[in-house]
């Protein structure tokens, strides 16, 4: 009875004929990404280089890749580690699943990359999770030591602690960093990892909509046309 459904946060690709990317918004909630939820979530399923959609340089790319160590082998095929590039994708903070739930309680933290579209709500669930911490549940609520009460979680007890504090991140544009601007683009962010054609896509199907407006009225002329000598 505590669960509550996702508030639809106000996101700039709402309207599914016109919405677009903020592209602003998709750098801030990458930096959220990097510097917070990075720390225990992988996005396994995005490249480097496919950040220059998003506004970066490939100066930029290369600069951020690097910063990742991605397994490898060296000449005697001994596993070690180097340097990221471009063409990699990014690499999670965990060498395998148990590890990541060894260090969360036994909590498995997902893959961020489809998030956006995995679950319902899609983009407001994300910022609704994100804001949705409560300090003390309900009296009549248990949350057991290790989890945090939380009202837009399915079970209501989330053992991922609250990410979010005020200030966390120092916006390179100078957007105030509060708690809910932070999951706002950060929801943002992840729905372009999971769509990142949503706006090629958009383009195609209002595109294919007039094309077959004017090729019904064409039909329609070609039919009065072969009719005409008929009453
Ligand atoms: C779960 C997002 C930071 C640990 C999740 C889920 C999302 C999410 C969407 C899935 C909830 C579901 O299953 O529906 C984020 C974002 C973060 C962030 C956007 C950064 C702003 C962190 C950090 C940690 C963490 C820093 C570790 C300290 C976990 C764990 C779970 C989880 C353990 C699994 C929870 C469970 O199944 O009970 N997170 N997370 N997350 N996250 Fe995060």
């Amino acid at each position: 009875k505590y669960y509550q459904h996702a508030e639809p946060a106000g996101f700039s690709f709402d309207n599914p004929i016109v919405g677009k990317f903020d592209r602003a918004q998709l750098q801030r909630g990458f930096q959220v990404y990097k510097e917070v939820c990075s720390g225990c979530h992988s996005l396994n399923r995005v490249a480097f280089r496919t950040l220059t959609d998003i506004g970066f340089s490939a100066a930029e790319v290369k600069a951020i890749a690097k910063q990742y160590d991605i397994p490898s082998l060296d000449a005697a095929g001994e596993p070690t580690t180097r340097k990221g590039l471009p063409s990699d994708n990014f690499y999670g903070p965990y060498a395998n699943d148990d590890a990541a739930r060894a260090a969360n309680n036994n909590a498995l933290p997902p893959d961020l990359s489809l998030i956006g579209k995995s679950r319902e709500g899609g983009a407001n669930y994300v910022h609704a999770l994100l804001i949705g911490y409560k300090e003390t549940p309900p009296k009549d609520w248990t949350t057991p030591d290790g989890l945090y009460f939380n009202v837009h979680f399915h079970s209501l007890n989330i053992a991922m602690p609250p990410p979010l504090n005020p200030d966390q991140v120092t916006y390179v544009d100078g957007t105030k960093a509060t708690v809910d601007q932070m999951a706002k683009d950060v929801a943002a962010f992840l729905m372009w990892t999971a769509e990142p054609k949503l706006e090629e896509r958009r383009r195609t199907g209002v595109g294919a909509v007039i094309f077959l407006i004017i090729l019904t009225g064409l039909a329609y002329l070609s039919y009065a046309r072969v009719w005409q000598s008929v009453k």
